[in-house]
Parts: structure tokens; sequence; C-alpha cells
């Protein structure tokens, strides 16, 4: 059985007062939901007060990003040891804005699937679509090869136990234009058999595919209700208490 995972990407938005807030609301709020796992993904400079906040409950912390080496003269980055030092659990790899603004190739982002691996973590690759690459026919190639790419460094074993996916069409991210969930369904599916390539059998049927791209609370049980949809990666709606509650109560 493949638990839902339902996680909060904050993106670059809270205050360090927000943060806290938002955490110390959602923990109370979920405190008593026992069948889905909640992770929540701020900033790095809230990292640490919001562990402090969701000490000794079950919702995991992640981390938006890390850098490709451990320790060393990269000014500005942040490492996946760091990371795991200050309480993380989760890493998102390859974000679309990772890719898209910062230029975060196939190779980079297979580098931070190492890194997160290697330092205990669990690596959630993000894999998506453009619209164009839509409208042209190009979804499968493109995700599969992002899944193929972005897993290269990393052991069929390793993968089973440390990696998630995140389904995230870049047309539906931040959009309100969410995919239907047979749009959805259709992707994830393709992921899985994708997976089903790279290793056994069991490691396709136990790895948890998430969906994300404006998942709201009035999309989210549509979402929910494919086979092969195992969870949410949430932008907007994660920075609001009540909708991310709601969609974390998805039905
Ligand atoms: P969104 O963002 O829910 O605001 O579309 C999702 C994401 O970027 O992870």
């Amino acid at each position: 059985m493949r638990k839902p995972l339902i996680a909060g990407n904050w993106k670059m938005y809270t205050t360090l007062m927000d943060a806290v807030e938002l955490a110390s609301e959602i923990r109370r709020l979920t405190e008593q939901l026992r069948d889905v796992e909640i992770a929540v993904f701020p900033p790095f400079p809230f990292l640490v007060p919001v562990a402090a906040k969701l000490a000794g409950s079950r919702i995991g912390l992640g981390a938006q990003d890390c850098y490709v080496a451990d320790k060393g003269a990269f000014t500005g980055a942040v490492s996946a040891p760091m990371l795991r030092s200050v309480g993380c659990r989760y890493i998102l790899c390859g974000h679309s804005e990772r890719r898209s603004v910062f230029g975060d190739s196939d190779a980079t982002v297979a580098a931070k699937v190492r890194r997160t691996v290697d330092s205990g973590m669990t690596a959630v690759l993000c894999v998506g679509e453009t619209a164009q690459e839509r409208r042209s026919g190009q979804t499968s190639v493109v995700v599969g090869s992002q899944v193929k790419l972005g897993l290269a460094q990393v052991s069929a074993e390793e993968i089973r136990s440390n990696v998630v996916i995140a389904y995230e069409p870049v047309w539906a991210i931040g959009t309100g234009d969410t995919a239907t969930p047979a749009m959805a369904q259709d992707v994830h599916a393709f992921i899985r058999e994708t997976l089903a390539g790279l290793g056994t059998d069991t490691l396709a049927s136990e790895m948890r595919i998430l969906y994300g791209g404006s998942v709201k609370p009035d999309n989210v049980d549509g979402l929910m209700s494919c086979p092969d949809i195992d969870g949410a990666l949430v932008g907007g709606a994660s920075l609001e208490v009540k909708s991310f509650v709601r969609i974390a109560k998805f039905e």
C-alpha cells in the first residue's frame, strides 16, 4: 500500500512569523490524520524555526533545493548534509522553476538526487512538460527522459526506498489551470511504466507519484481518486492553512 503524501511547497513566500504560524496551525489541524503523510518545504532561513515547531509531530520537513557538492567554496549554496543536519527528510530536485529560472539541467538534477540520497533523505524528483511540448505531442518523451535522466545516478533499490516522483505539468503550475484527473492519470501510469523499466515490478508498484500544478480544495478529490496518483505537491494553496488542511483531508 502506498501511503499518500501531501506536500506544501512554500516557494519564496512567507516571513519568519508567517512560516512559524503556518507550521503550528498545520500541525494543530492535522494531528488526527493517520492515513496520510504531510510534509512542508519552507524557504531555507525558516527551516530551523519550522523544525522546532514540528518537533515530535509526524509532519516531514523538506528543502526546496540543494547544491550538488557537500561542502566547499560555493558562495550562496546550501548542501544536502546541511539540510539533513537541520532535520530535513526531503529535498525537491528539479522543480520546474529551478530548471527554467536557474538553469538546472537533467545532469544537475541527477546529481542533486544522488546527494540527497547519500545524505539519508528522500529526493522528490519533479518532472513535467511545458504547454508547447504537450501541444506538439511530446509529453511522454519529455517526462520519460526527465525521469530516466534524473534517476541516472541512483540504484533501483535507492529509487524504491528514497525517491518520490512529482509530476507537475509546467503549464499547470501557479496558473489555476490544472490537469484533469484523466490527463494526470495517463501521465502517472506512463511514469509508473517507465519506473518498471528501471528495475523490478515492485519498484514501480511501491513508488509514490505525486501530482502538482494548481492543486486546490475543489480539485483534489478528483485527482486523488485516480489509481496512480499518490499525493500532491501543492504550491499556492499550501500557504493558506485552511486550503492546505482541506487538501490533506481529501476524500
Ligand atoms: P501551484 O505550485 O500549486 O501553485 O501550482 C505547485 C508547485 O510548483 O509545486
